[in-house]
This record gives C-alpha cells, sequence and structure tokens, in this order.
C-alpha cells in the first residue's frame, strides 16, 4: 500500500536517496531539511520540500496524516560536533525529541531512527552486536542521547520506532564537501583530479562499508515488516577495509599512479568497525553490492556530477 512519508535530512546523502527510492516504489515524500549540510539539488523534484529545522516547534503540521517518518537529520560531522557539542546535543538529542513529539501529536504509525555505530565506539570486540554499546565521543552520545528518546517514547506511548544502526554507508551524493570528506569520496575526488590522496594516520584503520542501495533496501523492509517495531538493527556489511585496502581498490579501477601522502590522524576515531548482522539477516535482508561494484558506481557519480564543480571545503 502506497504511504505518505517524511524523511528529515532528505537534502542529505541518504536522506536523498531514500526519498528517491520511496518515490519509486509509488509512496508520497514530504521532506525537512534547513539545508546547513545538504543542498537542493539533491533533493528529488517529486518531494514535497520544506525548508525547517527539526528544533522548530513549528514544524509540527509538517507531520499531520504522516503513516511513516525517517528521521536522519543530525549533525554528523565528528570534529564539527567536537568543535561545537551545544550545536550536536541540541539538533541531535533536541531535534530528534521535537520529531518523536510531533510524530506522537499526528499519530504517526512508524517512526524509523538513523543511529550509527559510533554507539559502539567504546568496545573493542568484534563483530558488534546490537546488545552491547558504549558511546564516547560527542557524535555518539548525541545520536545516543536521540536513540534514547525513542526508547523512551516506545515505552511511554506504545509508539513503533525501529532504531537503526549504520555504519559507513557510501554511494551517490555522499557528502563530498566537508572539512574532512568520507575516505571513499575524499580518495576519488582527488585522484580523478590529479592529486594525491591524503591519508590521516597509517591508514590501518579498518570500516566495515555498506552501499546506500543495501541500506535502502532495509528501510523499505521497517517500513512493512512489524517483527522490526521496537527494535534495534545493526545496517552493515558485515566486511571490513583497511582505509589502504580501499585505496588499493580504487585505485585497481582508475590507475592512476598517484601513492597517498600521510598526515596525522584524526582525534575519536575509532580503530576498527565491524557490524554482527545476525539479526537483520533474520528478517530475509542481504547486502547485495559488493565493494569493487559500490567503488564503480561511487566513481561513476563523481565523474559525472562531482567533477565540474570545483571541490572545495563548505565550512571552514
Ligand atoms: N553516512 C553515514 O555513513 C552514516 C553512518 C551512521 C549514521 N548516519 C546517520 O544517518 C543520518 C544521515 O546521514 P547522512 O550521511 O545522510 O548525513 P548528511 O549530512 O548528508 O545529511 C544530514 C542532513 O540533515 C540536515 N540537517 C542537519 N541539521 C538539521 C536541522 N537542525 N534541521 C533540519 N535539517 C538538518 C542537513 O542539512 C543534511 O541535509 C544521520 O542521522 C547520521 O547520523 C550516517
Amino acid at each position: 500500500m502506497h504511504k505518505h512519508i517524511v524523511v528529515t535530512g532528505v537534502a542529505g546523502f541518504v536522506g536523498s536517496n531514500l526519498a528517491k527510492r520511496l518515490l519509486d516504489a509509488g509512496h508520497r515524500v514530504r521532506g525537512i531539511d534547513n539545508l546547513s549540510a545538504g543542498t537542493l539539488e539533491n533533493v528529488d523534484s517529486r518531494v514535497d520540500f520544506h525548508e525547517a529545522d527539526i528544533r522548530d516547534p513549528h514544524i509540527e503540521g509538517l507531520f499531520e496524516g504522516a503513516d511513516a517518518v525517517f528521521h536522519l537529520a543530525a549533525k554528523n560531522c565528528l570534529s564539527e560536533c567536537l568543535k561545537d557539542p551545544l550545536a550536536a546535543a541540541s539538533i541531535n538529542v533536541v531535534g530528534t525529541l521535537n520529531v518523536l513529539e510531533a510524530s506522537r501529536k499526528a499519530r504517526v504509525g512508524k517512526v524509523i531512527y538513523a543511529d550509527t555505530s559510533a554507539e559502539y565506539e567504546g568496545i573493542s570486540e568484534f563483530p558488534s552486536k546490537e546488545t552491547s554499546i558504549r558511546p564516547i565521543g560527542v557524535y555518539a552520545a548525541s545520536k545516543h542521547g536521540g536513540a534514547a528518546f525513542c526508547e523512551s517514547y516506545r515505552e511511554l506511548y506504545r509508539m513503533r520506532i525501529t532504531v537503526l544502526r549504520y555504519f559507513n554507508v557510501y554511494g551517490p551524493a555522499q557528502d563530498w564537501r566537508r572539512v574532512i570528506p568520507p575516505v571513499m569520496s575524499a580518495f576519488i575526488i582527488r585522484m580523478l583530479s590529479g592529486e594525491r590522496p591524503l591519508i590521516y594516520g597509517t591508514g590501518e584503520k579498518r570500516r566495515d562499508f555498506i552501499y546506500v542501495s543495501d541500506v535502502n533496501d532495509f528501510h523499505l523492509l521497517a517500513l512493512e515488516d512489524a517483527r522490526t517495531d521496537g527494535r534495534v538493527f545493526n545496517v552493515g556489511s558485515g566486511k571490513n577495509f583497511s582505509v589502504l585496502e580501499i585505496y588499493a581498490l580504487i585505485e585497481e579501477q582508475l590507475k592512476s599512479g598517484l601513492a597517498p601522502t600521510h598526515s596525522p590522524d584524526l582525534p575519536g576515531e575509532a580503530q576498527i568497525t565491524l557490524a554482527d548482522i545476525t539479526e537483520s539477516r533474520a528478517l530475509g535482508w542481504e547486502p547485495k553490492v559488493d565493494i569493487r561494484e559500490g567503488l564503480r558506481l561511487s566513481i561513476e557519480y563523481i565523474r559525472e556530477r562531482v567533477m565540474y564543480e570545483a571541490p572545495g571545503p563548505r565550512n571552514a
């Protein structure tokens, strides 16, 4: 059945990909974003778009009649969160609470919250299971605050809420404009520009990368499947790659001949992420896009859509 769905953070990387996928499946999408990080060019023209801040109490009306809400809007650049922890808490905790309150008042049928693998950053046993978390950094703590209110609203008001802990999502429309862009976009842009890719630290950090269409498969499943109500799921690939391995996989396709350069490591980043996806798989979901294919599609997108713009940091 076709639904009326609200997506917060619709101008961002995951939100814009999700909106397209929902629209293609025949759903109606109302999108909310304050364009602090996302861009209008990401937003599909079929989206009923509203430029608004998730902390604004007046957004309540935008949730009227919604069957489901995907809450993705967040401040999610680690270094920006560290620099301005009050803003991180205001957006990720208070903003989430405002979205939950609006969803409660509008009697929204289901809320899906975008949580993060950073919840596991203080735990050194791998793969990470949903059952034990230890958020440490400002970003992780603020996303955890949002998730805690999801749990609270589920208990207090019996709302149907699902929490998804994304690992490193990659693919088209990844936010390459950040001061420190996500590793894959950063490498691809530099190598296509004839510059040597920059690695922070030794390049041995390992990340569980998941292609955005696999994440969207899970979104669609969570929308329809009542078994996901009131539960938390890891959304990762269950495999991880070091930064150096990612460089080698990109170089295999680009054949740039450009060796990486290194600069000092970034503070507050986990050494390893790796998802235990047993619970997610038990629902019948399976990550389908392998890393070489995901990188090929990411390179294609950057070649066609990014390289004509002068890549530079959005905010210093
Ligand atoms: N991309 C990943 O690898 C990843 C991993 C784990 C979790 N997540 C979570 O997934 C969600 C989406 O991430 P993304 O990668 O698409 O990020 P993104 O930065 O591309 O998108 C976030 C969007 O939220 C908007 N936004 C920020 N503050 C807002 C506010 N106060 N009001 C309204 N809109 C606001 C931004 O303008 C942006 O368009 C986030 O909640 C993030 O924490 C992402």
